[in-house]
């Protein structure tokens, strides 16, 4: 069977951010650069490259600049033409390709990512849908979202991207158990649980910031109630659907960086930084004269 092109993204990026205060107080999470890019851009580079076309944005409060940053901005352009650079002109006029269209839909408060996911309804329609967290940056030689609407058009269920963490972390994630393989990368998933203790956890197999969802959970998301946190879970409408239709867990192929945790943000900063085309091998000197330093 071939399943319809999958379009339509969507990115909640109408967290508070805590972890990051002060910096998240006025500006968002999501707009914090990893070398010279914000985190929101490498997320709609990464869906463009998986053929997204309509990319819709769950905002908050303090989210206008990533409205700002996907504009176009005709003062500093008249500069930087008047100046001859040439080269910031093309960086600036290929942030989005014009045939891509955005979506703003204002989340009214941040009652859960499921919740988030919810107010994407109107513009997504039954259609199948990706959706991104900009703080998952994942390095990865053929983009995460690509690898997963490939799983999606072989197996036409939900798929969710997962990776094994440390036991000591399965509560911060949704974990998933599998009822069998079906492909080395590819399972179907019989259960999913939201932050489960790690004495409870039955694997360490958790779901990171990609999905491309089934348009019918949307009907689950607008049932379920609070769940953990006291937060509407995009896990439990999920848990819902699955009840359903087949969801896949796909293990993807790259390198995850949780840029929403300042550890995790640093290590992506470094490591970006050495693999920067023009940054590159200066940073790894300055690296290389720095680290024997550091015991
Ligand atoms: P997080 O769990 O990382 O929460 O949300 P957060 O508020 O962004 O950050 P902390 O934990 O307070 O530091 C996961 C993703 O879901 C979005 C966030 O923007 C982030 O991309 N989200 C979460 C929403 O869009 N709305 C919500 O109500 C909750």
């Amino acid at each position: 069977m071939t399943y319809k092109a999958v379009k339509t993204v969507v990115f909640p990026v109408a967290g508070r951010g805590t972890r990051f205060l002060p910096v998240t107080k006025a500006s968002p999470k999501e707009m914090l650069p990893v070398v010279d890019k914000p985190l929101i851009q490498y997320a709609v580079d990464e869906a463009l490259s998986a053929g997204a076309d309509t990319l819709v944005f769950i905002t908050g409060s303090s989210k206008r600049a990533i409205e700002d940053h996907f504009d176009s901005n005709a003062e500093l352009e008249a500069v930087l033409q008047a100046q001859g650079k040439q080269d910031l002109l093309d960086t600036l006029r290929g942030i989005l390709p014009s045939w891509a269209s955005c979506v703003y839909i204002r989340q009214s408060a941040p009652l859960g990512l499921g919740h988030a996911v919810l107010c994407a309804r109107p513009v997504v329609g039954d259609a199948p849908f990706m959706v991104h967290l900009a703080d998952d940056l994942i390095d990865a030689t053929v983009p995460c979202l690509k690898q997963m609407v490939d799983v999606f058009a072989t197996y036409g269920g939900s798929v969710l991207g997962v990776h094994n963490v440390p036991k000591q972390d399965t509560d911060k994630y949704g974990i998933v158990t599998l009822e069998r393989k079906i492909a080395p990368r590819v399972g179907k998933i019989s259960h999913i649980v939201e932050k489960p203790r790690p004495e409870n956890a039955a694997t360490t197999l958790a779901v990171v910031g990609r999905y491309v969802l089934s348009g019918s959970i949307f009907d689950d998301l607008a049932k379920i109630g609070q769940g953990a946190g006291g937060e509407i879970q995009l896990t439990d409408g999920i848990a819902q659907l699955m009840q359903r239709e087949p969801v896949y867990a796909f293990e993807f192929e790259g390198k995850r960086y949780d840029c929403g945790s300042k550890l995790g943000y640093l290590q992506a900063t470094v490591e970006y930084g050495l693999k920067h085309p023009s940054l590159g091998s200066e940073f790894a000197d300055y690296l290389r004269a720095l680290v024997p330093k550091l015991s």
